[in-house]
Formats: structure tokens, C-alpha cells, sequence
């Protein structure tokens, strides 16, 4: 009997298999670990991810909700709420409004580099990912560098379950509360004095005399820091990890780096960080010969749709010349990432400065350590040697 259990540890480490199965053996599938129904093919997620009324985020779209931001985040809210809540905030996500980010994430690149190049090994994930995307996302948000560690820790925890209970446990919630209050009190120094960044813009930002409510812009900041901190720096890794797979592709990308862009598409099919996100049934929906009722919970396993062949040949093949048209590396729909212009920009300026000081490298360890979490995947740590 095949069991799809998103809290095992293989599904952290390689939930690709477990994919296969469920695509051509049992497309829409209950599972009783996961206390939800599991969408696995291409068409099934890109229609439900369409089809918002009937496939709701109102009740929250990660696997595991945590408890407050329900109803006052982009990801756990419908439409016309939803709407009013991307158009506060799309502004300032913009392709040309972020381009002055680019230099500043250059720079941090350069920095990491040159700090642990001369040591010949390092750790991708704490040396060079996460201190780029933090880095930038913090310049972005007017966030003090000191915390970036302190903030870092508490976003990797908030995303973890508890293994054994299935759900979050006391330590996820109170590191999410925690953090709560630290952005309730970023939001509260802005109020009384403004400046030049992401958090003030939200406190300011108004469309025929409308404004994000406090908690909105606290929940929205919260969501932006755990994207800017988890997915962005996670899929970096994830992509360092590819290009390491398969040096072929790597050294394609370097003698042409025109390929860094599509190389970014593919990697976002291939593996992306955002595996997994739910939604809950507004109505009845038969699916495959299964019934799903109104109110039941549904998953839509991203990561399998991109890997799917009916949809993209060679699925299981890594080639960064196959420019995917509409992968679900990003979501979709009303709910497409946010933060598109923001990662791509981010990834393209980080990875071109890394292959051009680092080109060849290879893992220092023969199993990786994976981050546990039911909705994203990432390797928690990604120890190199330069070659
Ligand atoms: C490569 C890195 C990233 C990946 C793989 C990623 C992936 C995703 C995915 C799959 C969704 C859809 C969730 C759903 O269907 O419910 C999403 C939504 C979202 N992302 Fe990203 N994301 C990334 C980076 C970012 C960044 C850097 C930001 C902003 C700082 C961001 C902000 C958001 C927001 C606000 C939403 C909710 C959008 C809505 O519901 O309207 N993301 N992201």
C-alpha cells in the first residue's frame, strides 16, 4: 500500500520518486498522514491554481499553518481581499522598481567571496546564499544587519514541523511569535520615524484613500522576510547543488553566461524550494474518479507538476537550455510569487559573480542534511571545496 507522508524524511531529502507514483498510479490521492488530498499532475495544480473560488488560500496556503497569519497575508486570503492587499504592495515589486538592488547584491557577493575563497572550502549555504539574499532583503526591508542571524534562525524554525505530532510544535510557534513581535516593533519605529525602505512604503501605501491595516503590514513584512530568507536562499542553494549534478550544464552557463537566465527557469522546475502548498475546497470536486468534498484540504505538489512528462519531456533531466514555459517553480494564478522579478534578479546577479571567481567545485561529504518541512526543501548546509 503506498503511503504519501510529507513529514518523512525522505520526502525532505528526495521526494521524487514518491512523485512518480503518485502521477501515474494515483493522481488525486487522500492522505491520512497529511490529512489532506495530494495533486500531483501538471494540469491538475495549474488548473486549481486558476480556479481560486473553487481552490481557496483562505484558510492558509502552507502545509502546516501557523496561528495569526491566516487572513492578513497575500498567500491566505481571496480575492477581492487578496487584490486590494497585491495592489498595496506590487509596486514596489516591480521588475524596474528593484533595480537599484542589484548593485548591493553584487557587492555582498563580491564580499562573501572574497572572505572565504582564500580558505579553499566553504559552506554555500551559510557563507555565500543566505548571506546575499539576507543581505539584500535586509538593505530592501531597512532591517538592522545586526540581526540577520537572529532573524535567520527563527524563520528556519517557524518552517519545521514536528515529526512526530504531524503538526507545529510549541518551539515553530513561539519562534514565529517572536518574530512577530520584532517586525510589530521595525513597523512601530517606523510610525514615529519614517525612512527609505520596504517597511515604511507599507505603512504608507494607499489607493483611493485605502491602507494596509497594522496587522497586514506586519503579516505581509513576516512573509516577505521568511520568502527572502527561506525560498530565495534555498533555491539559490539548490541551484549551486544542480550545477555541481551536472558540471556539463555548469560549464555551459560559464561559457555562455546568456544560459544564466534559462538556467534559473530550469532550476525552478527542476528542484525548487517551494515544493508544496495548500488550499482548501470551497465545493464538492471529482477528480480522477475520487470524491473531494467541500472543506477538505488540498495539496498542490509543485515540485511533481514541473517534473511532470506529460507536460515536459525528459522531465528527470536537468538542461538548462529547455527555457520551461510555465513551470510551477512560482506558483501560479492569482498567487504567482510576489517576489518573481526579486529572486530572479537576486539569483542572476549572485550566480554570475560566484561562477566567475568560482567555477569548479565539488561537495566535501557524501550525504546531505535537509532542512525538515512539509512545504519547502532545502539542504541545510552545502559544504564545498573550491577545485
Ligand atoms: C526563488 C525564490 C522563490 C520561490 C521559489 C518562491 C516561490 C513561491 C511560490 C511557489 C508561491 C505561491 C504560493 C502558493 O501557491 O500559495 C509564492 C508566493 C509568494 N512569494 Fe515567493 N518565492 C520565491 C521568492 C520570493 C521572494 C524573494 C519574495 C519577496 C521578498 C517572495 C514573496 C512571495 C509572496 C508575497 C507570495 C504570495 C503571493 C500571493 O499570494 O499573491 N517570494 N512564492
Amino acid at each position: 500500500m503506498f503511503v504519501f507522508d510529507p513529514y518523512s524524511p525522505e520526502m525532505d531529502s528526495n521526494p521524487f520518486p514518491a512523485y512518480e507514483t503518485l502521477r501515474e498510479q494515483y493522481p488525486c490521492m487522500w492522505s491520512e498522514q497529511a490529512r489532506m488530498w495530494i495533486l500531483s499532475r501538471y494540469d491538475d495544480i495549474a488548473n486549481a491554481v486558476q480556479d481560486w473560488q473553487t481552490y481557496s488560500s483562505a484558510k492558509g496556503n502552507m502545509m502546516d499553518e501557523l496561528p495569526g497569519r491566516t487572513g492578513f497575508t497575500l498567500g491566505s486570503t481571496d480575492p477581492p481581499r487578496h487584490d486590494r492587499l497585491r495592489a498595496l504592495i506590487m509596486g514596489a515589486f516591480t521588475k524596474k522598481s528593484l533595480e537599484y538592488l542589484a548593485e548591493p547584491a553584487r557587492k555582498l557577493a563580491r564580499q562573501t567571496i572574497d572572505e572565504f575563497a582564500p580558505k579553499r572550502t566553504f559552506d554555500f549555504v551559510t557563507d555565500f546564499s543566505s548571506r546575499v539574499t539576507v543581505g539584500t532583503l535586509f538593505l530592501m526591508m531597512g532591517l538592522p544587519d545586526e540581526d540577520h542571524t537572529t532573524v535567520r534562525r527563527r524563520v528556519l524554525l517557524m518552517i519545521q514541523s514536528d515529526k512526530a505530532t504531524r503538526q507545529k510544535g510549541p518551539e515553530h510557534i513561539e519562534a514565529f511569535q517572536t518574530l512577530v513581535d520584532y517586525v510589530r516593533g521595525q513597523v512601530a519605529k517606523r510610525r514615529l520615524a519614517p525612512k527609505d525602505d520596504l517597511i515604511t512604503k507599507l505603512i504608507e501605501s494607499e489607493i483611493d484613500g485605502d491602507r494596509l491595516a497594522e496587522n497586514e503590514i506586519v503579516m505581509t513584512s513576516m512573509t516577505l522576510i521568511m520568502a527572502g530568507v527561506e525560498s530565495l536562499s534555498s533555491f539559490m542553494s539548490m541551484m549551486a547543488l544542480n550545477m555541481h549534478d551536472f558540471p556539463d550544464a555548469r560549464r555551459k552557463v560559464i561559457a555562455n553566461p546568456e544560459l544564466m537566465a534559462p538556467a534559473i527557469e530550469e532550476s525552478l522546475r527542476y528542484n525548487t524550494s517551494a515544493q508544496r502548498f495548500r488550499r482548501v475546497l470551497m465545493r464538492d470536486v471529482e477528480l480522477h474518479g475520487q470524491r473531494m468534498r467541500a472543506g477538505d484540504f488540498v495539496c498542490l505538489c509543485y515540485g511533481s507538476g514541473n517534473r511532470d512528462p506529460r507536460k515536459f519531456p525528459n522531465p528527470d533531466v536537468y538542461d538548462v537550455e529547455r527555457r520551461p514555459q510555465g513551470h510551477l517553480g512560482f506558483g501560479g494564478g492569482k498567487h504567482l510569487c510576489l517576489g518573481t522579478a526579486m529572486a530572479r534578479l537576486v539569483t542572476e546577479t549572485a550566480m554570475r559573480e560566484f561562477f566567475a571567481r568560482i567555477p569548479e567545485y565539488g561537495l566535501t561529504i557524501d550525504k546531505l542534511n535537509w532542512t525538515s518541512s512539509t512545504t519547502f526543501r532545502s539542504p541545510t548546509s552545502l559544504p564545498f571545496a573550491i577545485q
